[in-house]
């Protein structure tokens, strides 16, 4: 049995998170071959909103806000005997809208439930962040793929931010899961702490 120390972050990082993710990809798109700039709609249209779940008044663009779940739980691993991924680093575990009173939807969006994900995002010309995934988002078993699309699946697809009407007009299938934003969050969570000990007894 590896031994195995798990870290949940909770934050109130919905608006922040969801900003920078949409700009991200309208950045991106911005800069792709297959982007029409001419339609985009001005990142600055989602800068500096409330954070998603102190909001006092109902906020209508859900592009730009993340609703119902405002709160991102991310869950990551440090485990050892044997570790999985690097021996010295946490691995990623899954980033979660949870709802503001800590309930929670799952399966938002069963047609958006891609498979392939490590080709979408190759295709895509993401490499980098795939190459991020290999090394840090690691299943226990090296099933990664799977573990990409469970994630995926369960909580990627009821994020708000990442619908597809927030992406711009003709982005390639799974333009979405291109996230270059969101391996840059987990690093930065990635990173942020530290077991007291580097193996557990
Ligand atoms: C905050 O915005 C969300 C999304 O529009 C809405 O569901 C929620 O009721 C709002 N909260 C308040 C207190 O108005
Ligand atoms: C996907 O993300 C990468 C950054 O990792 C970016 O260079 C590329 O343009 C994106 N592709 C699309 C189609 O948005």
């Amino acid at each position: 049995m590896p031994s195995l120390l798990v870290s949940a972050l909770v934050g109130l990082v919905g608006a922040r998170l969801a900003s920078s993710t949409v700009q991200a990809l309208r950045t991106a798109h911005n800069q792709s071959p297959f982007s029409n700039s001419a339609n985009l709609p001005a990142t600055s249209s989602c800068g500096g909103g409330v954070a998603s779940c102190t909001n006092t008044t109902v906020v209508s663009d859900l592009c730009c806000f993340e609703a119902p779940g405002g709160l991102l739980l991310q869950t990551q691993f440090w485990d050892t005997k044997p570790s999985t991924g690097p021996a010295n680093s946490w691995t990623i575990h899954g980033l979660w809208p949870d709802h503001c009173d800590l309930g929670f939807s799952e399966n938002c969006d069963p047609s958006r439930a891609y498979t392939n994900i490590g080709g979408l995002l190759s295709d895509q010309g993401a490499q980098d962040t795939l190459d991020y995934m290999q090394t840090y988002w690691v299943d226990i078993d090296g099933h990664d793929e799977t573990f990409w699309e469970h994630e995926w699946k369960t909580h990627g697809t009821c994020m708000s931010t990442l619908k597809l009407r927030c992406l711009p007009e003709g982005s390639p299938k799974g333009a979405e899961v291109n996230g270059s934003s969101i391996p840059a969050h987990f690093k930065l969570l990635r990173t942020s702490f530290r077991p007291s000990r580097f193996s557990t007894p």
